[in-house]
């Protein structure tokens, strides 16, 4: 008898093995964030070429207070809640809304993969703001939206940071339909959409390819991620960083480009073979303007009621309701 157990492949082996299988190869983006991999994702917010961030802080600190003044939501509802950086934003404007009509501070729902973020970010908010009741939800948006039941209503949905980029026009729009779907119809929630938009393809290249080589790092990571969880030997050495826009497909694409023909062996997978220059495609990145925002809300079965978008590099918020 062979020493080996047959064990089950986990899910995570079996997406790895379907994506390494393809034409051109992928990995899934959620494998960028491990620990190491958010922290290098934070430090891409702050580099000189990575305007998203910034553009979309902007907009929140200026433009949302009004808006959260007129919509008066009793719970923020954030999907892929992360640190919750940005959000406090968001939460001070609701509170300042509150504390005019003499209600409670409201009610956050953070929802992300990570119980970690959301264990932190539930123990900070709650030292910082007393008066808010929040209900973290460890969950993954893309397979499920489900809420804690009787929320305050009316709810604000918030999906920021360009998130919405990662997934393609397929992927996307399913997902808009279930927040669509967890809105209350003829109401007052309303959905919100940080996206960034269309613009010279240069800065959006600079953006993903930044001179201080952080991004890079953010994306070899991932093959570290796959070593460890996956008992894979790749040779971090052997890729290199490409990040190219792609004008067809309106998105931004990183690779990762082997630099030699090599073989790599992955735990229960066997091994996967390389010619010198195949890449493994990480992450896409979609780049939207205001009419194919309409088109995919249109298809989730939500109106685009207000657009947005301030004087800086462009990055837009998109306001939505549900569809009658
Ligand atoms: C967090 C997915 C929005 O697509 O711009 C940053 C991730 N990748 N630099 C993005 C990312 C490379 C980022 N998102």
């Amino acid at each position: 008898m062979s020493a080996a157990a047959a064990r089950p492949l986990s899910p995570l082996l079996l997406e790895v093995r379907e994506g390494l299988s393809r034409v051109q190869k992928e990995l899934p983006s959620k494998l960028f964030y491990d620990r190491r991999g958010s922290l290098l994702f934070e430090k891409i917010t702050r580099l000189p070429e990575y305007y998203l961030t910034r553009a979309e802080r902007t907009l929140l600190a200026t433009r949302m207070p009004a808006v959260i003044a007129r919509l008066a939501p009793r719970t923020l509802v954030e999907l892929g809640a992360g640190s919750a950086d940005k959000t406090r934003l968001l939460l001070d404007a609701m509170r300042a809304a509150a504390s005019g009509a003499g209600v409670s501070d409201g009610t956050y729902v953070p929802i992300d993969v990570s119980a970690e973020f959301l264990r932190e970010t539930t123990t900070q908010l709650g030292e910082d703001r007393p008066g808010l009741r929040v209900l973290p939800v460890v969950a993954d948006m893309v397979e499920t939206l489900a809420l804690p039941r009787a929320l305050p209503r009316p709810a604000l949905f918030a999906l920021l940071g360009s998130t919405i980029g990662n997934f393609d026009f397929p992927d996307a729009t399913a997902l808009l339909r279930r927040v669509r779907d967890a809105m209350c119809p003829g109401g007052t929630d309303r959905f919100l959409l940080g996206i960034d938009l269309r613009k010279d393809q240069r800065v959006i290249e600079a953006a993903y390819n930044d001179a201080a080589g952080v991004t890079e790092e953010f994306n070899l990571n991932m093959l570290r991620v796959v070593n460890r969880e996956l008992d894979a030997d790749f040779d971090l050495r052997a890729f290199a960083h490409r990040a190219i826009y792609n004008a067809q497909a309106h998105r931004i694409e990183m690779h990762l480009v082997a630099q030699r023909a090599l073989r790599v062996s992955i735990a229960g997978m066997g091994v996967v073979c390389f010619r010198a220059g195949e890449s493994i495609r990480t992450e896409i990145s979609c780049k939207y303007h205001r009419a194919s925002v309409a088109r995919m809300f249109a298809k989730a079965g939500l109106l685009l009621e207000e657009w947005i978008r301030g004087t800086g590099p462009a990055y837009a918020l998109a306001l939505g309701s549900r569809a009658a």
